[in-house]
């Protein structure tokens, strides 16, 4: 494609979305409309992605800018289109590759309900999420991968309200408004797609007292970084993504003391534990805004890969097999996090036990896939580098490439540093040519002071 050809493609894909935003003002978006012009972009979007990852539109001075090159071939939905950035604030629109027709339909519904004016960059970027918008982003700037972590933290902790608040309303009788749940576990799918890493660390968050909430939110948000490895369209994520907020409502049936009783239970308590799946299903099937599958898979999240589990299950009984994701992700959580009968394992220690129970209580196929979304060095690791020096993992490769983000938290000698130090594995040494710092292996933390993981990443995020 030359430049000119370009330019006019370009030009076309704005006035497409103009259109599109213009008959949003007189006709729903089902209609075609609305919806032909979105489509329409699409397929000229696409040419653009097989050279370049991401198509990047800016508006300087009410003029559409395509690569530092402005074009004039104005129309009025064009204009129409840029007047709706402008007086939002939007300086820049990036398409990235893989863009959807929901996206496209998504940011046009954005532009056309959001009223106000002037609105700062963290706050598109974050209503954005909020609305699910996940392929096109409002700048490409350094510091974006700052705010994610801002963010991230913003959207767990809106998923741990609807948490507390959910269980809360089933202890005093009432049944928890199930679009609450939609809506935050969307968010969370979001972020999960935009910047896994930021998401997946927050599920290090490991609240003793809390641990049913928190647990709660980490389910969730380990089951859809596994849902978006395997594939899984939106609808299937978002129903695993609520199946692991509420995988546990049940126990809100339970007495406080049995929850947190510490140690072993007797046969006759841990009968009463077993009914937690059910009374989570009948909670569930009085909610709305919960998909039949999501309901099956809270029933089903102890049953076992091998049925072995509760409520044991008939001979030809059919398991949703999203109910083995939960599962992983339920084992996942519960072996990193200290309990009072339990030390907390590392990311590490908790796969080598899960590889142990593959094929038997977990499904071996959603173990392994949970490793590759965790990556080889889950965010929280310890690793020993090739200078000595002692650093915790706070971020995976990005698409697989490169070496994970580490930060160095104990000198060569082994003493503590004032602030944990953020290092970049791919620098290189200039006078050998040669990485500066390589990982050896990981390291026992047992053999170091206690380091808290949170504590580290929210210093290197601000
Ligand atoms: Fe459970
Ligand atoms: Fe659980």
């Amino acid at each position: 494609m030359d430049r000119r050809q370009m330019e006019s493609s370009i030009a076309g894909i704005v006035r497409l979305l103009g259109a599109s935003l213009k008959n949003l003002g007189l006709y729903p978006t089902t209609h075609p409309l609305v919806r032909t012009p979105l489509e329409k972009c699409h397929i000229e979007l696409a040419p653009f992605f097989a050279d370049r990852p991401e198509l990047a539109l800016t508006v300087s001075d009410g003029t559409l800018v395509l690569e530092g090159v402005p074009i004039f071939q104005l129309t009025s939905s064009l204009e129409l289109f840029m007047a709706r950035l402008g007086a939002i604030g939007l300086p820049a629109v990036i398409f990235e590759r893989g863009v959807s027709v929901e996206d496209l339909e998504l940011f046009v519904r954005f532009l056309h309900e959001t009223k106000e004016q002037g609105l700062p960059i963290p706050e598109i970027k974050s209503r954005l999420a909020r609305w699910g918008v996940t392929r096109i982003r409002v700048t490409a700037t350094e510091e974006a991968e700052e705010d994610d972590f801002t963010l991230a933290r913003e959207i767990y902790g809106n998923a741990l309200n609807v948490v507390v608040r959910a269980l809360k309303d089933v202890r005093n009788g009432k049944t928890p408004d199930g679009a609450e749940s939609d809506r935050v576990v969307r968010e969370m799918s979001g972020m999960v797609s935009r910047n896994r890493d930021a998401m997946l660390a927050l599920t290090l968050i490991k609240n003793f007292d809390e641990y049913t909430y928190n647990h709660s939110v980490n389910v969730s948000v380990l089951s859809l970084a596994v849902a978006e490895t395997l594939g899984l369209p939106e609808t299937e994520r978002i129903g695993i993504g609520v199946a692991g907020l509420l995988h546990d409502v049940g126990k809100t049936q339970l007495a406080l003391d049995l929850i947190r009783k510490p140690g072993t239970l007797t046969v006759e308590e841990f009968e009463e534990i077993k009914k937690h799946p059910e009374e989570g299903f009948a909670i569930l099937g009085k909610m709305t805004h919960i998909q039949e599958s999501t309901r099956a898979v809270v029933r089903e999240h102890h049953m076992r890969f091998d049925r072995t589990g509760y409520p044991r299950p008939e001979p030809e009984y059919r398991m949703n097999p999203h109910s083995n994701v939960i599962a992983v992700a339920d084992c996942y959580d519960a072996l990193t996090t200290m309990r009072s009968y339990q030390k907390a394992r590392t990311p590490r220690q908790a796969l080598e036990i899960m590889r142990k129970l593959a094929g038997k209580s977990l499904d071996p196929d959603l173990v392994v896939l949970l490793e590759r979304s965790l990556g080889v060095y889950p965010v929280g690791t310890m690793v020993r580098l090739s200078t000595m020096e002692v650093g915790v993992v706070t971020g995976t490769p990005d698409g697989g490439r490169g070496g994970p983000k580490v930060a160095i938290v104990f000198d060569r000698s082994g003493n503590p540093l004032a602030a944990p130090q953020g290092v970049d594995l791919e620098e290189s040494d200039p006078s050998s040519g040669r990485p500066r710092r390589m990982i050896l292996g990981t390291v026992n933390p047992l053999m170091h002071p206690p380091v808290s993981t949170g504590g580290i990443l929210q210093t290197l995020a601000v």
